[in-house]
């Protein structure tokens, strides 16, 4: 047996709207960037196609058609006994082209709808306000997070949810994984900018790839305005809103003990990590920025009024998504091995997934360690789990030992953290219900504890069922997490 966690501990699960919902173009929502991503696998890369083709299949288009099924899901949800639920609303149900003069009514009934049914069974919602969904029309109008104009539309977004939902949602996240701009990956995407070409491959990592630090520090600066704004906001509409920072925690480690790989791995912490957490907790840019941009050539454009928005928009408490840790060396390795976003050395000591994530629980505990060190704010991890091929046996049943594994071992580690002093708020595993892969677009990449019969080309009876791991996960939270074995 475990300890339990402390009372109030939130459990529950996590996704997207772009990842669950499908109905892209129903009740009047308008097109996202993340529609125009055709399918890809862990070998192919996913396309971007600037117009729709409708001869391809794009998966955020039907997903798991959540829109119908959210109230079914809801309730296997709240069976498990989950007593948090995060989803992103979805920019473009709200306001189709980002910029309209008036909210779309069906949107926001939608998500009301989904809002009340959680609340109808007791659990709270974690809404995040962005998760790449940006209106396909913001991108060819003012090149996404370039604009500087994108960040009234995306305050303005923010303020007629924050009014609409008030009373009825209390957590907030603003932008997923803002820590992305910081990495090096496609970039025209990454900053929400119409590509010039007519079809480009989603390669993170891609060595290929023309990196314009310029471009992506320009719109992380562009993003944290919003972010600042949006915590302002949603403060004044409701002084009980709890709003959140997130990042994709780095646990990096040094490859080995040369003082140069010690260096280096300092520094990916600083830009990876750091930079993003002092401007949304303490409210500025830290002293090692001057560094970090002048090394990399960038020159921000600060309007005057920047330094008081961001001082006047530190968030609540901090949250993270964490799947795997890192290996750091001065000298670029022969072979790289990559997690979400991230690419470093093989670390001989830890396993990896079929998707050749690191598994590593314990880097979960030092990560959360490193953050309540640094910042003494509550934390909560916003995603975490195992993507695998899971399969569906003769009687319908689904055995996931595997994600029993990963999850059990990251909650223990989880206990300790607590013990070490951290004040976590909850844990919220990944695709609690079988979503689309955002990396690769496929639906054999499962993280649930939900199976939907729905392949990689979309197509299924799109019914649910549950894996091994559900009652397993029900018992975790029964027990408050004493009981994971
Ligand atoms: C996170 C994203 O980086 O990783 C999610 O916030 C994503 O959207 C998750 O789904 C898992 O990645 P993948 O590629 O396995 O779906």
């Amino acid at each position: 047996m475990n300890k339990a966690f402390p009372k109030g501990f939130l459990w529950g699960g996590a996704v997207t709207a772009q990842q669950t919902e499908g109905a892209w173009n129903l009740d009047g929502r308008g097109p996202a960037l993340t529609d125009h991503l055709t399918a890809g696998s862990y070998q192919a890369p996913r396309i971007f196609t600037k117009k729709i083709d409708p001869n391809r299949y794009y998966p955020s288009h039907s997903a798991i058609d959540g829109y119908h099924y959210y109230k079914d899901d809801l309730a296997m949800l709240a069976e498990m006994g989950f007593s948090c639920y995060r989803t992103s609303i979805s920019w473009t149900r709200i306001f189709p082209n980002g910029d309209d003069k008036e909210p779309n009514r069906k949107g926001l009934d939608f998500y009301r709808d989904m809002f009340e049914e959680c609340k109808k069974h007791g659990i709270e919602p974690l809404v995040t306000l962005y998760h790449g969904e940006l209106p396909s029309q913001t991108a060819i109008k003012h090149n996404g997070w370039l604009g500087r104009e994108t960040i009234d539309l995306y305050a303005r977004f923010c303020e007629v949810v924050f009014k609409e939902y008030k009373g009825l949602v209390k957590y907030w996240l603003t932008f997923n994984e803002i820590n992305c701009m910081t990495l090096p990956v496609s970039v025209d995407l990454l900053v929400g900018k119409m590509p010039e070409a007519d079809e480009i491959p989603l390669i993170i990592g891609d060595p290929k790839m023309k990196d314009d630090p310029n471009a992506r520090f320009q719109a992380l600066h562009h993003q944290f305005i919003a972010s600042a704004k949006a915590v302002a906001l949603a403060h004044k509409v409701d002084p009980e809103n709890k709003v959140c920072g997130m990042i994709t925690a780095l646990a990096n480690y040094p490859l080995t003990p040369n003082p140069d790989d010690i260096l280096a791995t300092q520094q990916s912490m600083q830009a990876g990590n750091y930079l993003c957490c002092d401007v949304m907790i303490r409210g500025k840019y830290p002293s090692f920025s001057k560094r970090l941009f002048d090394n990399l050539g960038v020159s921000l454009n600060f309007a005057e009024e920047d330094e008081k928005i961001l001082s006047e928009g530190k968030v609540d408490f901090l949250s993270i998504s964490y799947y795997a840790s890192n290996c750091v060396s001065h000298i670029k390795p022969d072979k790289q091995v990559t997690g979400n976003l991230l690419m470093g050395a093989k670390n001989p000591f830890l396993t990896a997934s079929e998707w050749g994530w690191t598994i590593d629980p314990k880097g979960l505990r030092y990560i959360l360690n490193e953050l309540n060190d640094r910042y003494q704010v509550p934390l909560m991890v916003v995603e975490n789990g195992l993507g695998a091929n899971d399969v569906v046996e003769s009687d319908g049943s689904v055995h996931d030992p595997y994600r029993i594994d990963y999850i059990g071992q990251h909650i223990r580690d989880l206990r300790e953290t607590i013990d070490d002093g951290v004040d976590l708020w909850g844990y919220l595993t990944w695709g609690p219900i079988d979503i689309i892969s955002a990396s690769t677009g496929e639906m054999k990449k499962r993280y649930g504890f939900i199976y939907v019969d729905v392949d990689n080309e979309g197509k299924g009876t799109f019914a649910r069922r549950k894996k091994d791991s559900f009652d397993w996960y029900k018992k975790v939270i029964a027990s408050n997490g004493a009981d994971i074995d």
